[in-house]
């Protein structure tokens, strides 16, 4: 792995059967994720966009090792984790972690947040009562929220409260790498914007990596220092930050630009105007055939529904996948 590169994923794929009848015949399967390679450094945010259906939240388990790839590799430091035996993947959740889209869904009801913080303490056998009481303590204050609400239940919470429970469950273990779903897509766009300070403040202090997804290229301008961009499980651009925004090359990444809603005019100068998106993102289950994006594209040739584009280096560290730039289709 490069210096720096707290984790790596190497041409993952993530394949669900899909199955009929009593005997669960398999007649096709949905290829939720599908050669996707990405890098994360230590103490950065790495965004993944794309639209519902594209594959963030099964890339997303599958970095955390909830699912096991179906092909492809993922490190995790300098381990290859992809592979690991269920009786090794404890260890790994110290190092590791994961935020839900739904804080309500994520905490158990049922217990107060001094539980719901000191279980993953419990769990991987930290510490003892009072040094636990101690880390409880510790980790309320740093997601902001007063010390008595340790004897609370989330549902006496609202949405942003909640979230913050959910990071600090997250962060208690102090891993090297957290990956976020979504994590500000359920809230109102005020709490989400002290959800998003909230998480940059703790990466300065952890210096965890965040891999953060989110249907929204909004959200991740102000997060991340590069962005993948995903459509039907690939990746088809991927940028530093400023250089996605200043310069997108992928039409996919162009139609998404101009989607992201902008309320000054000055707002609008600062984003280039593009075509907007027809249609809907097909099924990962029946992909297009040649360059996946093809159906919706506005600038699709005859080759694009031919052959799938290569992956092409339009700069030191932009990449994308897209005819337009692959200097081939003598058609086009
Ligand atoms: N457990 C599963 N079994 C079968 N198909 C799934 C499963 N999880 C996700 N999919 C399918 O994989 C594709 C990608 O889903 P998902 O990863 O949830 O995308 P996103 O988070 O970008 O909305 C979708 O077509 C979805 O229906
Ligand atoms: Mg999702």
């Amino acid at each position: 792995m490069s210096g720096g590169a707290v984790m790596k994923l190497q041409a993952v794929c993530k394949y669900f059967p899909i199955t009929r009848g009593l005997l669960r015949v398999k007649v096709g399967e949905v290829r939720a994720v599908d050669g996707v390679s990405l890098e994360l450094r230590r103490g950065a945010t790495l965004g993944v966009v794309g639209e519902s259906g594209s594959g963030k939240t099964t890339l997303a388990k599958v970095a955390v090792r909830i699912y096991r790839p179906t092909s492809g590799r993922v490190w995790l430091g300098g381990q290859e984790i992809g592979a690991l035996p269920v009786s090794q993947l404890l260890a790994l959740r110290r190092r590791i972690q994961m935020v839900y889209q739904d804080p309500t869904s994520s905490l158990n009801p049922r217990h107060s947040l001094r539980r719901i913080l000191e279980e993953p303490l419990v769990v991987h056998r930290l510490g003892g009562r009072r040094e636990r009481e101690r880390r409880v303590a510790e980790i309320l204050e740093r997601v902001e929220l007063p010390a008595d609400f340790r004897f609370r239940h989330p549902s006496h919470l609202s949405g942003g409260q909640r979230q913050r429970v959910a990071i600090a469950r997250a962060l208690i273990l102090e891993p090297e790498v957290v990956v976020l779903d979504e994590p500000t897509s359920a809230l109102d766009v005020s709490v989400q914007a002290k959800i998003l300070a909230l998480l940059r403040r703790l990466q300065q202090r952890t210096q965890a990596g965040y891999l953060f997804i989110t249907h929204n290229l909004a959200v991740v301008s102000g997060m991340a220092t590069h962005i993948v961009v995903m459509y039907l499980g690939q990746a088809v651009e991927y940028a530093p930050t400023a250089e996605l925004f200043g310069r997108p090359r992928h039409p996919y990444t162009r139609a998404l630009l101009s989607a992201i809603p902008v309320l000054t005019a000055e707002e609008r100068g600062l984003i280039p105007e593009y075509r907007r998106l027809d249609g809907e993102i097909p099924s990962s289950a029946c992909i297009p055939r040649g360059c996946r994006f093809h159906p919706r594209c506005p600038e699709a040739h005859a080759c694009c529904s031919r052959e799938v584009p290569p992956e092409v280096a339009v700069g030191p560290d932009h990449t994308v996948r897209c005819w337009l730039y692959a200097g081939g289709g003598d058609d086009r």
